[in-house]
């Protein structure tokens, strides 16, 4: 048990975002992916409705999704940035995977949306963890084109697209945030 809460903390401590620039051209094998797949699904879900779906970009899809970006920054930007045009389609070639991480609501609604957007977060964060384990960077980026992906890949009824999650190995540290201590967000009662 003291071993378990060590490894828990430790991977806890040390997950942070690692951005594509950062990664480098190293494939992340098959069977590691999966597993993050696995660890997600294994997130909390009120009502068992499980809402969270992955779309896994490698290869070609992967430098595909970078182009549709592009083009639909281009066609949607009225103030546009030549530097974040040309990051759209770079960021998808230093990433080795790409998962569109989304969220099913419920055909029947059964319990709010943000109890489903919600359960997607911690499968998100499950994801962020297992790429810590297995010390491949990762982030959660969040673009203002989410809406679209639908004109990029099928989207079902009722399925959105709540992240992108770029992963790639990363061979330095790189900037860490901080956080504010927690015993100043926290209040205690008895
Ligand atoms: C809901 C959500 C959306 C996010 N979207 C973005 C994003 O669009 N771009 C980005 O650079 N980071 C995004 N992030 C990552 C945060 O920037 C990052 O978690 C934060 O800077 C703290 O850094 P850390 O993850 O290294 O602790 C998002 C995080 C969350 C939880």
């Amino acid at each position: 048990m003291k071993r378990e809460i060590e490894t828990i903390n430790q991977i806890i401590d040390k997950r942070q975002s690692t951005f594509p620039k950062d990664y480098i051209r190293k494939e992340i094998p098959k069977r590691i992916i999966e597993q993050i797949l696995e660890n997600a699904n294994k997130a909390p879900t009120h009502k068992l409705t499980e809402p969270w779906r992955f779309k896994v970009l490698q290869g070609d899809s992967k430098i595909r999704f970078g182009e549709f970006l592009q083009r639909k920054y281009k066609a949607t930007q009225t103030a546009f940035l030549q530097k974040k045009y040309d990051s759209l389609k770079q960021k998808t070639e230093q990433a080795d995977c790409i998962i569109l991480v989304c969220m099913q609501r419920d055909a029947t609604e059964k319990i709010p949306e943000w109890e489903e957007i919600a359960a997607v977060a911690c499968a998100i964060q499950n994801m962020y963890l297992t790429c810590t384990a297995y010390e491949i960077g990762c982030y959660w980026s969040s673009p203002k084109l989410m809406p679209y992906f639908g004109e990029f890949l099928p989207f079902n009824q009722g399925e959105k697209c709540l992240g992108v999650f770029y992963m790639g190995y990363c061979d330095k540290e790189t900037l860490r945030t901080k956080r504010n201590a927690v015993h100043l967000k926290t209040e205690w009662y008895k």
